[in-house]
């Protein structure tokens, strides 16, 4: 019984060191992101999304599977990055993002070539609609958030 006890205890203290561990991720989400951190996202965005269409242009379930595991963390922070906003119409195109990176995923795996492209033709539309609305070309020619949204 002793012994079931101190392994219990063990355990539990096992979680419990993992569980402080995991904290400051959470604060660190539930803090928020930055606008510079957002840039950062959208820099790593855009190389990510020109792979993936050389990706599928190959038919490499490889290299598209790397750009979507790059995809798919970005538009989960585009995300949280919006709702911390309060901006529904972003933080919703990013989650179209999100859903569409899942369905080429999904293809990808079918080897399904003809179904990523046209998945990945409407991730294109979620990053034009929300470039139209939020995405700024300051005059040095860098992009930024629009003043005031
Ligand atoms: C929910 C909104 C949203 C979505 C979805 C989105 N973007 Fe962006 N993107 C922005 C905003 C706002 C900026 C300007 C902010 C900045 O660059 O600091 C931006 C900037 C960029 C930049 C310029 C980065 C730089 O500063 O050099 C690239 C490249 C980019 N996005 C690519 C993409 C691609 C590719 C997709 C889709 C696969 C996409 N984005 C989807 C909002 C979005």
């Amino acid at each position: 019984m002793r012994r079931i006890a101190v392994v219990l205890g063990a355990m539990a203290l096992g979680i419990a060191l993992v569980g402080a561990g995991m904290a400051p991720v959470e604060v660190h989400a539930r803090q928020g992101m930055s606008e510079a951190d957002f840039d950062a996202v959208m820099k790593r965005t855009g190389p990510a999304f020109g792979g993936l269409r050389k990706a599928l242009e190959a038919s490499s379930a490889e290299m598209a599977a790397q750009q979507t595991a790059v995809l798919a963390q970005a538009f989960a922070e585009t995300e949280t990055f919006w709702k911390g906003r309060n901006k529904e119409d972003a933080a919703g195109w990013a989650a179209e993002a999100r859903a569409a990176v899942a369905a080429i995923d999904g293809h990808v795996k079918a080897a399904n070539w003809e179904g990523a492209q046209a998945s990945a033709k409407q991730l294109q539309g979620s990053c034009a609609s929300c470039h139209t609305a939020y995405r700024d070309k300051a005059e040095d020619g860098s992009y930024r958030i629009k003043p005031g949204s």
